[in-house]
């Protein structure tokens, strides 16, 4: 069974991929959320899989709420893994995870890093659309070793280093804090089209008069309003304005 969270597809093209080779179930973490499914059964020996982007080093904090309700009782998964999408680099997400599934007296077998296509809009400008289609293509490869090794219940690549860790300590309690929605706004080219207010994962859009309003003081800050927008009329603040937009092509 694999539980996937994705703002802006990467996470979500993985998680298909992985079921494609090991006929597993996948599962969407925003719906199971938004629907309070907690409670899984596996069959005997099925693996679990946990597919997410890093957030400031981290989990999406929708994640980590998933993982403290989650319910796999009477059932004791032989081999559980965990494949984190990323800009370049998850810092000590592993140890976060490990902690978290701990605490749920599960034991992380396997934590694979892959770095695809940065969609951290809020900070920077994002790839060209050259450049996100060969930044894809390079993932590839190492997509492909990550689902051999999945697929005999292998271990990780690497453990997170020391510093790794330390940057994980001091980064992601900024996120954790933050995540503010007061600097969302559309501009004049949304056309109404309420996409937006469907794929928020928060439920942190309304559309109010035909505009979309953030009606949360906080989100998860994944990202999928501003780049999955067809008008690119969503902004945060100002930088936001000449930025390019993201969204994997599995979206599309
Ligand atoms: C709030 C936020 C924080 C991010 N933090 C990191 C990070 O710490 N390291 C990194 O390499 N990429 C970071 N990224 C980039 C994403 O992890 C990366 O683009 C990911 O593959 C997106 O997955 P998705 O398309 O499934 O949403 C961040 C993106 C967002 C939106
Ligand atoms: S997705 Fe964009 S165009 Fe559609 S309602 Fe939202 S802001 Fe407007
Ligand atoms: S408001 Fe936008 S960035 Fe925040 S959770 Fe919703 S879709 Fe993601």
């Amino acid at each position: 069974m694999i539980f996937y969270f994705s703002g802006t597809g990467n996470s979500l093209y993985v998680a298909e991929k992985i079921r494609n080779k090991i006929g597993s179930r996948v599962i969407d973490i925003s719906k199971a959320m938004t629907e309070n499914q907690f409670k899984y059964e596996l069959d005997a020996k099925e693996s679990v899989g946990f597919v997410f982007p890093a957030y400031y080093y981290g989990l999406p904090t929708i994640v980590a709420d998933f993982i403290s309700k989650l319910d796999l009782t009477d059932t004791n998964p032989v081999h559980i893994f965990a494949v984190v999408t990323c800009g370049a680099n998850c810092g000590g997400a592993d140890r976060l995870l490990n902690t978290l599934l701990k605490g749920k007296n599960l034991h992380l077998s396997a934590f694979y890093e892959l770095p695809m296509v940065d969609n951290f809009i809020f900070g920077y400008d994002l790839l060209s659309r050259q450049e996100q289609e060969d930044a894809l293509k390079n993932a590839e490869g190492k997509l492909m070793g990550i689902i051999k090794s999945i697929s005999v219940k292998g271990t990780s690549d690497k453990p997170s280093t020391f510093l790794e860790r330390m940057l994980t300590g001091a980064i992601y309690p900024i996120y954790q804090r933050g995540r503010k929605t007061r600097k969302f706004y559309a501009d004049n080219r949304c056309n109404s089209c309420n996409l937006c207010e469907e794929i928020c994962p928060s439920k942190a859009i309304k559309m109010v008069n035909g505009r979309p309003e953030w009606t949360k003081e906080q989100c998860i800050h994944c990202v999928a309003c501003i780049n999955r927008c067809p008008q690119e009329a969503i902004q945060y603040g100002q930088s936001t304005k000449k930025r390019n937009r993201y969204v994997h092509p599995i979206l599309k």
